[in-house]
């Protein structure tokens, strides 16, 4: 050692007097590779290296090897390194020459610690793993082995998993990858002198969808958190992915011939390569430019297209779910024993899933029938469904929660698909996150913003915001929220929307009599399934009364406004349904009316109404005509107008303008419709007419058209059961003749309080010639509309006393 050490201090002294100009191998009898070393003086950095750390004894007993030695630059450009592994630049076994080094690219992957490789360029430079080797072929003679001067230094590759993240840094690629080795494991022994054929983005992109490249590379990290059948097939999947893309020997560089290799999946790869090695063909595929990369140890070729990767995966609804990160949801499938449904694609039929974006953990589970109420075995494509519909439209679909226990007659319960705007939402409630289905099979899958709930009971199954608040009441009131099983499930027809406040004097009847109220709503409801969407067809059925009844139902024309319609043989008319309003309930189907509809066997009369809306004495007046009289008793087609019971104090006096007072508010039906929507003109039985008006807050006024400006105001109204056009309006104070304007001439006063004082004289005797003209003529001759109060100054002696008939305009 000591002798080596001067020897090498000599040589260095020998080193600058001879320069580098270095000839003289023969001076030296017997060399070897130490001896190159030292009698270049280019490699003293690299001798006292690897005298350093002992390497001179190995070097001199070691036989027929070739080493790369690195040149004092390649120290000056990597930095000195402290340790140098002797084992980087030894191929053992083998005197490589560089006159054996071909064109192109060659990979030496035995007798290595890593893979080499050499690369004879077009301008006839040789390097190793980028090294370039400046001073070749330097032979000992007294040893088996050959040295090469090189450039550079030969650092170990990294490992897979850095080299692997080294790459997706500097490309910006990969991504999808190096999130797939995430959690493989043993990764480094898995590739270990082995090549990876590494896809890029672009390449998973190129074979899968964006689900799918989800659950293959687990981006949501679920597959940790599973166990049993589950995590078994998801792992198996991903190993078979990892190993079709692993060939089992290290292959890189030029190959004369095409060659065959396995991948771990025992499959054949077909292997090439081009353009002298830089570029690989894997069964087909050609690689990226980055081609022949090393890592510890093996080497990886980049692809942007290669197709084994395609076709490793078959995909199923239960996979389609964990790309969706929907695992929760597939655990709770497996947890009700229910994964058949998206295991194996409902066994060819067509099947559409709605997933809840679920919360994570922590979610309250679902139930079976729950779950089930998911899944609709129809294929419901939003686009095809709601293709030709305007802006709003529902459709209904049978779910896979189909009864058992008979509370539906074994049928199975609807969802609900409303479009509004461009918006789905299930039941009213769920909103659908896209409108495109994921599709794998014959299954489709779309995402909801919540669990599905399963249609409950009766009374909560109801909208709220429809408008059936006074249903709900009498349906409670009979005890009908639960109905008896009947093997059949149930039809409600209820009215909503407030049809019940809009003849406010019918709820009132009916509130006092329970007799009605069980006739009526018991004749709405009946055995069977009948939704919105039904065909026309006549059918029997058993109302909740037990009566046999025959329904008749007409579902409408294509158009919106043509709505379906139900005419049942114990209810008055065509009970109008509103299509696609159906309300679920764990019995049936609910749907709300937007009118009232009686039954047969509840007769309203006017009388009826009259008595509800207090005004009992009325009937009396009304009775003292025949021609009135016959109204009330026979309930002939007339609306009355009833003024309040205290608008009509006082002693009605008899006279002949009584029954012209009664018959102003007698109004023959054909106007009827008129005053309910409160348009158009509507003609009294005395022949003249009222005009109806609505304020911003919906109030109705009556005023005599072409006369006073005063008004009665519509409290409530009601309608017989005898005829459509036969109601009830109750007024807040009677309609006075005097309104009636059959003078037409006026006096304007002045308005100086002398002029008043001249002009009210005047006055009183315009009004006794007044009266008496009204008594002759029968109506009043003049009207005087004083402007300041509006006052009715011809008011007769024998106009039925009226309270507030004047003052009220005030
Ligand atoms: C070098 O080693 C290889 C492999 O062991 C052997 O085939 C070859 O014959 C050896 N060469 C010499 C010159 O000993
Ligand atoms: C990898 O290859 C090297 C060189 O051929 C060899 O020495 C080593 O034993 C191999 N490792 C394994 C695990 O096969
Ligand atoms: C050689 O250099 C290129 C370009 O700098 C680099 O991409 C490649 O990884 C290097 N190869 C080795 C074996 O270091
Ligand atoms: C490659 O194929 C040619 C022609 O078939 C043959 O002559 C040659 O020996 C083959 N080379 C190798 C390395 O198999
Ligand atoms: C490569 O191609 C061959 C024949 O074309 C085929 O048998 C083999 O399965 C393919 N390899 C893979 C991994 O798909
Ligand atoms: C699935 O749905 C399509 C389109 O609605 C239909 O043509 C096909 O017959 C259905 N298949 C089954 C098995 O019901
Ligand atoms: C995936 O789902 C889990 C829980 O189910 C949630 O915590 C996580 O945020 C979700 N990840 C993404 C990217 O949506
Ligand atoms: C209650 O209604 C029933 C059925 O319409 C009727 O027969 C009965 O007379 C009504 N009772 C009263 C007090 O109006
Ligand atoms: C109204 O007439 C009836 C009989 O016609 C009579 O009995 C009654 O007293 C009269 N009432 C008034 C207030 O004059
Ligand atoms: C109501 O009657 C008035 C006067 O008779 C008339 O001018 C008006 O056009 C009528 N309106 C309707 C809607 O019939």
């Amino acid at each position: 050692m000591m002798i080596l050490l001067h020897f090498e201090i000599l040589l260095l002294l020998l080193g600058v007097v001879f320069s580098s100009n270095f000839e003289a191998q023969d001076d030296f009898p017997f060399t070897s590779v130490v001896d190159i070393l030292s009698q270049n003086v280019e490699f003293s950095t690299f001798l006292r290296a690897i005298q350093r750390q002992g390497y001179i004894p190995y070097l001199n007993e070691l036989q027929n090897y070739t080493l790369f030695a690195p040149v004092n630059s390649a120290f000056i450009e990597e930095g000195v390194e402290s340790e140098i592994d002797i084992q980087n630049y030894l191929l053992h076994n083998t005197i490589l020459p560089s006159s054996d080094i071909d064109d192109g690219i060659h990979v030496i992957s035995e007798n290595v610690k890593f893979p080499f490789i050499l690369e004879r360029t077009e301008d006839d430079l040789v390097s190793i793993n980028n090294a370039t080797i400046v001073d070749p072929d330097l032979s000992p003679n007294f040893q088996k082995a050959i040295v090469h001067g090189i450039a550079g230094m030969l650092s170990t590759p990294p490992e897979v998993e850095k080299f692997l993240g080294q790459l997706e840094k500097e490309f910006n690629d990969f991504h999808f990858f190096n999130n797939f080795i995430r959690n493989m494991s043993p990764l480094a022994s898995l590739v270990l002198n082995r090549t990876l054929l590494l896809p890029s983005d672009a390449n998973f992109r190129n074979f899968y969808s964006d689900v799918e490249i989800n659950y293959i590379i687990d981006v949501f990290g679920s597959l940790q958190k599973l166990n049993g059948k589950m995590g078994h097939v998801w792992y198996t999947d991903r190993q078979r992915f990892f190993q079709n893309i692993i060939l089992e020997d290290i292959l890189g560089g030029f190959i004369e011939n095409s060659t065959s290799s396995q991948n771990l999946n025992g499959k054949v790869v077909n292997f090439e390569s081009n353009q002298d090695g830089s570029v690989i063909s894997a069964n087909g595929s050609i690689s990226s430019d980055l081609s022949n990369m090393l890592f510890s140890r093996g080497i990886a070729h980049a692809f942007n297209n290669l197709r084994i990767i395609s076709n490793v995966v078959q995909f199923n609804a239960e996979k389609y779910l964990h790309g969706l990160n929907c695992t929760n949801f597939v655990k709770e499938l497996y947890f009700r024993n229910l994964q058949h449904l998206i295991l194996d694609g409902n066994l060819g039929e067509n099947l559409t899933i709605f997933v809840p974006t679920m919360p994570a953990d922590g979610s309250d589970g679902f139930s079976k029938p729950n779950l089930l109420y998911h899944f609709a075995g129809d294929e419901i494509r939003l686009d095809k469904e709601f293709a030709v519909t305007s802006s709003k439209a529902s459709k209904m679909f049978e779910s896979e929660y189909c009864d058992s226990n008979a509370k539906l007659g074994r049928n199975c319960q609807r969802i609900k698909i409303t479009k509004d705007k461009n918006e789905y939402y299930i039941n009213e409630k769920c909103k659908i996150g896209h409108k495109e289905p994921y599709q794998v099979g014959k299954t489709l899958i779309y995402m909801i913003s919540e669990n599905l709930k399963l249609p409950g009971d009766l009374a909560s199954s109801i909208n709220p915001f429809y408008g059936c608040s006074s249903s709900l009441m009498f349906l409670n009131q009979l005890g009908l929220l639960d109905l008896p099983l009947n093997g059949k499930g149930y039809t409600i027809l209820l009215p909503c929307f407030n049809s019940w406040e809009s003849l406010e004097l019918n709820l009132e009847f009916f509130q006092k009599n329970a007799t009605a109220i069980n006739l009526m709503m018991k004749n709405m409801i009946f055995d069977g399934l009948i939704y919105s969407d039904f065909k026309d067809s006549r059918f029997h059925a058993k109302n909740l009364l037990g009566e046999s009844i025959t329904v008749k139902a007409e579902h409408g024309g294509c158009d919106e406004d043509d709505d379906p319609s139900l005419e049942l043989s114990s209810m008055k008319g065509k009970i109008k349904i509103e299509r696609s309003l159906d309300l679920f309930f764990n019995q049936g189907v609910v749907h709300p009316l937007k009118q009232l509809n009686l039954p047969e066997s509840v007769t309203i009369s006017l009388k009826d109404l009259i008595r509800t809306a207090g005004s009992n004495n009325l009937i009396g007046l009304l009775e003292k005509f025949e021609e009135l009289s016959s109204i009330v008793n026979n309930n002939e087609p007339y609306s009355i107008l009833v003024p309040t019971a205290s608008s009509l104090i006082g002693g009605i006096l008899n006279s002949t303008k009584l029954i012209d007072f009664l018959k102003l508010h007698v109004i023959p039906g054909k106007y009827t419709s008129g005053l309910l929507n409160c348009c158009g003109n509507v003609s009294t039985a005395l022949g003249d007419k009222l005009t109806c008006r609505r304020d911003t807050q919906g109030n109705q006024f009556l005023k005599v058209s072409d006369g006073s400006q005063n008004e009665v105001r519509i409290l409530k109204k009601g309608c017989t059961s005898f005829h459509d056009d036969s109601c009830v309006f109750l007024i807040d104070r009677p309609i006075s003749l005097q309104w009636l304007n059959h003078g037409k001439s006026r006096l304007r006063l002045p308005h100086s309080p002398l002029a008043i004082g001249i002009v009210v004289e005047t006055v009183v005797l315009i009004v006794c010639l007044a009266i008496f003209l009204y008594r002759k003529r029968r109506k009043p001759a003049w009207q005087l509309i004083n402007p300041s109060d509006d006052a009715d100054i011809t008011r007769p002696l024998v106009e039925p006393s009226v309270r507030d008939a004047e003052t009220g305009a005030n």
